[in-house]
């Protein structure tokens, strides 16, 4: 058996080959694509336990050690020492390092690594055997169990009102899975105010989804493919809301270079504020935190379509400090309380005002 130091210095060689491979090949090959997914999906089965010995069971066995190692020196008995922590702590050291650094170099280096540097990254994670596969499935039948959307529907509807007294509400949702909410609201919106509803949906994911349908009041169109920045380019008018749970802003706030976090951010504001209507709103996600019912549920979807509580935090939690500072685009309210809650971001009409002066 060979060292375990010199194991993972293969075991890294490996990973940045593996890297270069799918960084080169992800973008263009289907079946290289479900290979890369396949091996995610048991990287994370493998890095869990790993996580939750060097996380917790590591710190716990040092903690007993340093016990017993106080114990020994006040008392000079051995034989109060249980057999486990005779082990020399250096030992297990080296022995447990070179591993798990292995297992966390194929990951990173190997699998996140490629799919993050593409553009196209989070799109492959929700492809067929993606790591996200079955985020939409899964979240959609958490929030029917919970009744979320009837109960969010009456928590924004109230700032449609203005709207649909005007004849129409227009709506679209550029990142929106399945858009399988997106259907149910245009028709709750219809049935509440009895005018034209026209929805549009889009996600740049393949996956299966609702069809474009006009029927009774509604309008609903879903545009299969279409990048959530394209939006401009394929909205002809101005929109009433967005709807965006966890969706583009979610995504352009998703990076640890915080520079670059408020970069794009802003952008995607910006871009949201120019397909408004005036006093139009943006709609996301702001449920209240709970840290470990999200950290076990981001391990269960990643295996199973199926959890019981959110496994990320809110696009609020993630926008909010970008949003303040654009005071001058939108103002802020919350409505809502913990799982239910939404954070509603109003177009200013400043703008219109400062027009209408001129
Ligand atoms: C976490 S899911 C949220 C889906 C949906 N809004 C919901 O709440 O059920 C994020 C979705 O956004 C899509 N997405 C992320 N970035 C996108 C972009 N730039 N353009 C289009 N879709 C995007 C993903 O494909 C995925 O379906």
């Amino acid at each position: 058996m060979p060292e375990p130091i010199v194991v993972l210095r293969w075991v890294i060689v490996l990973a940045v080959l593996l890297g270069i491979f799918f960084y080169l090949t992800l973008k263009r090959h289907r079946s290289i694509r479900i290979v890369y997914n396949l091996l995610m999906k048991a990287n994370l089965i493998l890095m869990y336990p790993v996580g939750f010995v060097l996380l917790f069971l590591f710190p716990l066995w040092i903690g007993i050690w340093i016990g017993f190692e106080i114990v020994i020196a006040m008392t000079g008995r051995m034989d109060l020492v249980l057999p486990p922590f005779y082990l020399n702590l250096e030992n297990l050291v080296d022995l447990l390092t070179p591993y798990a650094a292995g297992l966390m170099a194929i990951f990173i280096i190997a699998l996140r690594l490629p799919a993050g540097l593409l553009k196209e990254g989070t799109k492959i994670s929700y492809e067929k055997f993606g790591r996200l596969q079955w985020w939409g499935r899964a979240t959609r039948s958490m929030k029917e169990r919970w009744q979320w959307l009837p109960t969010v529907q009456g928590l924004f509807m109230p700032y449609l009102s203005e709207k649909a007294g005007r004849g129409e509400i227009r709506g679209v949702s550029p990142t929106a899975n399945a858009g399988e909410d997106e259907y149910k609201i245009a028709h709750a919106l219809a049935d509440h105010f009895n005018v034209p509803v026209f929805m549009q949906a889009s996600d740049f994911a393949e996956m299966d989804h609702r069809d474009t349908e006009r029927k009774g009041l509604v309008d609903f169109k879903y545009i299969p493919g279409l990048d959530a920045g394209e939006l401009p380019l394929v909205l002809d008018r101005p929109v009433h809301f967005i709807w965006d749970m966890k969706g583009y802003l979610w995504y352009n706030a998703t990076t640890f270079n915080p520079f670059k976090k408020r970069k794009r951010t802003n952008e995607a504001l910006e871009m949201y504020h120019s397909l408004l209507e005036d006093d139009g709103i943006i709609l996301i996600d702001a449920a209240v935190r709970r840290t470990t019912l999200q950290v076990l549920n981001e391990i269960i979807i990643s295996f199973v379509p199926w959890m019981f509580y959110y496994g990320e935090g809110s696009t609020f939690d993630r926008v909010a400090s970008v949003i303040r500072r654009r005071s001058d685009l939108f103002s802020v309210q919350l409505a809502g309380e913990g799982k239910y809650r939404i954070a509603i971001i109003q177009k200013h009409t400043i703008g219109v005002a400062r027009r209408e002066a001129v």
